[in-house]
């Protein structure tokens, strides 16, 4: 091992400036620091990370394409907001997407994989803080769809998923959220280990349609208290009562 290797090693991880101030402000969106149709100027965001504006542009532009930014003629870039109609939409294709990463998944699971699966779990139970529990959620999800080997399914699935995570924020303050998905996840993780499929992909389509449930909820009532509830027949048919998991809802 030369120095030249260590070197060349360290710049092929090295992520570029665009990427390390979008995941800044992926973060910042996350926390909450910058809030829904909120402007993000450009010279400000570029001062404060001692760069020019071509990289602030270029990392918004990522976060436009992961939905988290929009840009408008005269206001800039925004960060935008989730309508209960979008929360729904996004739901239903991460319940047809993160099933079929799973039933990918499982005859390739290894006890490392699930180790690391449970190992996380653990971590999850001792934060409180709601942005680091969501990123390890996330992380317990990535951990079992992964052996899947499908990296455009995985990343298509990571994209959604932040889009969804910056409401588990509010979910968690407003709701007993936590102590329900924590649930679920050992039963999946349970499932996973059994390799049972069946079993596992119902605990999955649980998972997502009762979170699903719960966030459009919270959105709809915060945008159009009077309106009546949206219905996803999709959802619907996910949370039947007598479904498979009992234990929850
Ligand atoms: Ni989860």
């Amino acid at each position: 091992m030369k120095l030249t290797d260590l070197a060349a090693q360290v710049l092929r991880h090295q992520r570029s400036t665009p990427d390390l101030i979008a995941e800044a402000l992926r973060q910042a969106i996350q926390h909450g620091i910058f809030t829904e149709g909120q402007s993000l100027r450009q010279d400000e965001i570029a001062t404060q990370f001692g760069v020019s504006r071509i990289p602030v542009r270029e990392a918004l532009r990522q976060l436009e394409a992961e939905g988290l930014v929009s840009f408008h003629p005269n206001r800039g870039a925004m960060v935008t907001s989730l309508s209960p109609e979008a929360a729904q939409e996004i739901c239903e294709i991460r319940l047809a997407l993160e099933t079929t990463a799973l039933q990918l998944a499982i005859p390739q699971l290894t006890e490392a994989d699930l180790d690391q699966a449970a190992t996380i779990l653990q971590t999850t139970e001792q934060t409180t803080d709601p942005v680091q529990w969501a990123n390890l959620n996330w992380q317990f999800h990535a951990a079992l769809y992964t052996p899947a080997h499908r990296p455009r399914l995985l990343s298509l699935i990571k994209m959604l998923h932040i889009n969804v995570d910056r409401y588990i924020r509010l979910q968690i303050q407003a709701l007993d959220y936590r102590d329900h998905s924590q649930q679920e996840h050992h039963q999946l993780l349970a499932a996973c280990q059994q390799r049972d499929e069946k079993q596992a992909t119902e605990i999955l389509q649980h998972h997502i349609g009762a979170a699903a449930q719960q966030l459009v909820e919270y959105l709809q009532t915060a945008a159009r208290p009077s309106q009546p509830l949206l219905d996803s027949p999709i959802l619907q048919k996910v949370l039947q009562p007598g479904k498979y998991v009992k234990s929850v809802v």
